[in-house]
């Protein structure tokens, strides 16, 4: 039993290198501990997030993400079962588009919302994982 979800929110504060990679090991960290696997978006002020695992261990995730104060408006977008892992490698990934990518970000907003449910999951999943698939999995 998988579980996967996404959401968007907003930074309390730009987030500079050291404070996503701070984020990062503690997430990573918390993930190689419960199970859970995915990919982590920043883009001016903007995260977005996608993670998956055994349900038990993503409602205690959500819940410490949902209550950090780096944050605000988190905004679900997908909370499903899911038949197989889309990152199983992948502890928390994260990207930082470039300057260009913000309007697959946008994009992927309208993707999520109207591709990543039901019938048409793997449309969603397929480009969350292209936006990967030339990166490394971290050390
Ligand atoms: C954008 C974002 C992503 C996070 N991702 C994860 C995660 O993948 N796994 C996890 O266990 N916690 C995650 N957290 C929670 C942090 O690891 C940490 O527990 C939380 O930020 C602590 O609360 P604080 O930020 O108010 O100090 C995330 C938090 C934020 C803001």
């Amino acid at each position: 039993m998988l579980q996967a979800i996404v959401y968007t929110s907003v930074s309390v504060q730009p987030m500079t290198d050291f404070m996503l990679e701070t984020l990062l090991l503690e997430a990573r960290r918390l993930n190689l501990e419960s199970g859970v696997t995915g990919a982590l978006i920043y883009s001016a002020g903007t995260f977005m997030q996608y993670f998956e695992g055994e349900p038990l261990a993503m409602a205690e995730t959500y819940a410490r993400i949902r209550g950090s104060r780096q944050h605000t408006r988190v905004t679900e977008m997908l909370n499903e079962p899911i038949a197989a892992r889309a990152f199983p490698d992948w502890q928390m990934a994260l990207a930082q588009p470039a300057r260009s990518e913000p309007l697959a970000l946008a994009t992927a907003d309208w993707v999520l919302r109207n591709s990543l449910s039901v019938a048409h999951a793997p449309v969603g999943l397929a480009m969350l994982r292209s936006f990967w698939r030339r990166r490394p999995p971290p050390d």
